[in-house]
């Protein structure tokens, strides 16, 4: 695990992206060994085990595994919605220890609340950090135009589409300017063309910001469409089986999306995902290969 790591870690640096800052850099998350148990008497159950590894400031991972093996546990314990039954979670070095508007939090189905239009959805959080009326609609409104729902201020969630729901919750999370952005399937509801206009989005807001995303996915595509790096899950109780850097470079397009290192990657991922075992690594010929390596 450690020496796949390094790998990953020079492959970061060399593609330039943020790799190594300084420890007190922002967005620093360390795993480390955390297993989680759930449930009461007999039916108590492993559903992480000795998970241990380290994101860094502005990457972002894929976590990629079957259902049920952890993937959502996982994102809890960097929420801060659980605690972990055996060692600990930082995020530049300190201990999380609860949930914190820095570390902002999307599920497939939005949290919005039905009683407030878009734009006071997009500035709560900045009313409960005590901001001014007047400086909250101003910030509200510019994040309304990041996210492409000018138009829709005084607009209530039930009477947008999926899509713009999800935009409002990425705007209402993104608000607080958190320093982790944990996604858990944020897109998985939705249809394949809306889809990929969310992803094309979020790419767009990550590149402008720069947090860490911590991104949980079924969908191998999406997976090889986003991350720098993808963590493939074992089944539970899940495990890292493998870490995979996407070898592609950014704005990814039609290119990336149809060329034979990609496919190669997909069909890699798609047997450790069959496989309980998880199969033999990916033969790497070079982490800076390009789309047309293989
Ligand atoms: N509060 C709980 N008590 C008992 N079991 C739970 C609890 N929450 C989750 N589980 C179980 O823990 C395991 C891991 O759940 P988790 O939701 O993390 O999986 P997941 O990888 O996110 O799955 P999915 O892809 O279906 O969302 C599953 O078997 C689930 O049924
Ligand atoms: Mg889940």
């Amino acid at each position: 695990m450690s020496a796949v790591f390094h790998e990953t870690q020079e492959a970061l640096e060399a593609q330039g992206a943020q790799a190594t800052p300084a420890a007190a850099a922002p967005g620093l998350i360390d795993i480390d060994d955390v297993s989680v148990h759930l449930g009461e008497g007999a039916q108590r159950f492993a559903a992480l085990d000795q998970v241990t590894l380290r994101i860094q400031p502005g990457e972002f991972v894929c976590l990629l595994g079957p259902s049920g093996c952890g993937k959502s546990t996982l994102l809890g314990a960097l929420a801060g919605h659980l605690k972990p039954t055996r060692g600990q979670v930082l995020l530049d070095g300190k201990p999380i220890s609860g949930p914190a508007p820095e570390r902002g939090l999307v599920f497939q189905h939005h949290t919005l609340f039905p009683w407030l239009s878009v734009q006071d959805n997009i500035a709560y959080g900045l009313k409960m950090q005590g901001v001014a009326r007047a400086e909250r609609r101003r910030q509200a409104q510019a994040m309304l135009t990041d996210v492409g729902l000018t138009g829709f201020e005084t607009r209530y969630p039930n009477a947008l589409s999926g899509g713009m729901q999800q935009r409002v919750e990425i705007a209402r999370v993104l608000i607080n300017r958190p320093r982790v952005l944990l996604m858990d399937e944020p897109f998985g509801a939705l249809d394949a063309l809306t889809r990929l206009r969310m992803q094309e989005l979020l790419l767009e807001l990550w590149s402008q910001r720069r947090m860490t995303v911590v991104f949980v996915t079924h969908d191998i595509d999406e997976a090889l469409f986003l991350a720098d790096r993808i963590l493939v899950m074992s089944a539970r109780p899940g495990r890292i089986m493998e870490e995979l850097i996407v070898p592609a470079s950014r704005p990814r397009g039609a290119d990336w999306l149809t060329s034979p290192a990609f496919s190669a990657r997909k069909r890699h991922c798609l047997d450790q995902l069959r496989s309980p075992e998880g199969g033999p690594p990916l033969e790497r010929l070079s982490p800076l290969a390009g789309p047309a390596a293989n």
